[in-house]
């Protein structure tokens, strides 16, 4: 079969009857209330054209996709400079782990795991109060997408600060090392309310058209970022966008993505597609485990794996 449509709809239906669908997260109740028999996809090729099945446009918790925004945005604030404060190795430990961050000085491995992003939500912080930082954010990502409707969901941001004791323990760790600049609860503030972005499948694939085209929105030809770091983002999230499962990612997707404890995941086939999937039951890394099976079968579907010859 080579009609994308169909291929879509097709592992939409195998997704919504699968039986091993993983756990939601549990550590707020508004994650853990989600029901775990959604599936959506979204899958938007280079020329617009839009495929979108299932709950592809339900909104859910985008959690540490967001990550892949407030990068962009922080390196369009300092540039390279970032990379003084946030390293670009995998970490191979869990998404939260303080462990390397005393022998490594403060430095977090990269811009994905929790302690990379805080310092990210930092640097977001520079030029801005913590409302203005959070309001840009959202603006930019309705900008990305084409879509004022995305909203920040309040009840879980405020959930995430009621019990965000360890990342208030990492916050403080690497303010100790220096390496935050504001008060922990003013990054934090931003960091919550980031992960606490409320998008659909369909909105979320919108977003990511930037790093499949090359740093330019297709759709109003305006430049997000450089073609040299859209192409850098993607290897991030190759090598680091589903912490210690990073591998295994690539191993059976081989695409650029980058996972959120709500269940969804963003995944770009440069050049060709920018690719949204949502089911909320997680694996024992915490990456969507109906997402990271349905991303497996389009792209041996497809062909698109980066690591497929091309010609
Ligand atoms: O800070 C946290 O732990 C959550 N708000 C986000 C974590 C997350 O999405 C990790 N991803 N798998």
């Amino acid at each position: 079969m080579t009609d994308l449509s169909a291929i879509v709809s097709e592992i939409a239906a195998e997704m919504a009857a699968a039986p091993d669908r993983g756990t939601p997260a549990s550590y707020i109740p508004p994650l853990a209330s989600v029901d775990p028999a959604r599936f959506g996809i979204a899958v938007i090729e280079a020329d617009g054209t839009a495929h979108v099945a299932g709950d592809g446009d339900m909104p859910f918790s985008i959690q540490s996709i967001s990550k892949v925004f407030s990068l962009t945005l922080a390196l369009g604030a300092v540039g390279d400079q970032l990379w003084t404060r946030v390293g670009r190795e995998p970490s191979g430990s869990a998404f939260n782990s303080i462990v390397q961050l005393e022998t490594e000085h403060g430095i977090p491995r990269n811009p994905f795991i929790n302690a990379g992003a805080i310092v990210t939500s930092d640097i977001l912080l520079g030029r801005n109060a913590p409302r203005e930082a959070i309001g840009e954010m959202l603006r930019f990502v309705r900008a990305l997408a084409g879509d004022e409707a995305i909203f920040i969901d309040e009840t879980v941001a405020r959930a995430e600060q009621d019990t965000g004791y360890r990342n208030m323990a990492l916050a403080n760790y690497m303010r100790a090392f220096g390496n935050l600049h504001h008060p922990a609860e003013h990054v934090l503030g931003v960091y919550f309310h980031h992960c606490a972005l409320a998008m659909s499948c369909r909105q979320l694939a919108l977003a990511g058209r930037y790093l499949m085209a090359g740093g330019i929105n297709p759709e109003t030809g305006r430049s997000i970022v450089s073609a040299q770091r859209a192409r850098r983002i993607n290897a991030l999230m190759l090598t680091c966008g589903h912490y210690d499962g990073s591998g295994e990612f690539a191993f059976r997707v081989g695409l650029p993505g980058k996972s959120g404890v709500g269940g969804g995941i963003l995944a770009v086939a440069p050049g060709i597609a920018s690719i949204a999937v949502w089911s909320p039951g997680l694996n024992e890394r915490g990456n969507s485990q109906l997402g990271t099976l349905a991303l497996e079968r389009l792209v041996a579907r497809t062909g698109w794996s980066i690591f497929e010859p091309r010609g």
